[in-house]
């Protein structure tokens, strides 16, 4: 299980899916549905998004959940959260996480050293570099590349 925003996926996300696939028989990618935080993209469209960057990988299916994970988790069968780590800040908030959701629900997750290449990256970040006309193109694949040039556009028209 691979949990997430994904408002949107970032190449860095796919590294990590791309290789937890290749641990895993089988891999669900997890869209968290907050009803509190308005994404810059419905759940509907980052899912389509993950769907197209994932669609090489024969054992990745894509789906959206709420509340608690390991509830999600629980209800697919889905004994390990595979999380990636960017950085040592990373730890601190995703150690907690883990240690609770291991507690709630005997969930194991294993934590994923990001590729350094994309140690920096981050979808907020992405987002704040594109909506001030910054190049993204290394940090997204090229369809997430044109819909957040479609959505940006859109939100300075208004
Ligand atoms: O991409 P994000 O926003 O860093 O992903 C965070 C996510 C979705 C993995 C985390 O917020 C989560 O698991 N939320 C579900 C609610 C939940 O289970 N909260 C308790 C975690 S101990």
């Amino acid at each position: 299980m691979c949990p997430g925003s994904f408002d949107p996926v970032t190449n860095g996300h796919l590294d990590v899916i791309g290789r937890a696939s290749r641990l895993f028989d089988e891999v669900v990618v997890g869209v968290l549905v907050n009803q509190s935080k308005a994404g810059l993209f419905t759940v509907d469209e980052r899912i389509a998004m993950l769907r197209e960057s994932t669609g090489g990988y024969g054992n990745v299916r894509i789906e959206s959940f709420q509340g608690l994970l390991v509830d999600f988790c629980r209800g697919i069968d889905a004994a390990v959260v595979v999380k990636g780590l960017r950085a040592v800040s990373d730890f601190d908030y995703e150690l907690k996480m883990a240690q609770m959701n291991i507690g709630l629900a005997g969930v194991e997750t294993l934590f994923m050293p990001t590729n350094p290449l994309y140690s920096y990256l981050s979808s907020s970040l992405v987002k704040e570099v594109a909506k001030w006309g910054g190049d993204v193109s290394p940090h997204v694949p090229d369809h997430v590349l044109a819909a957040l040039r479609d959505r940006l556009a859109v939100d300075r028209a208004v």
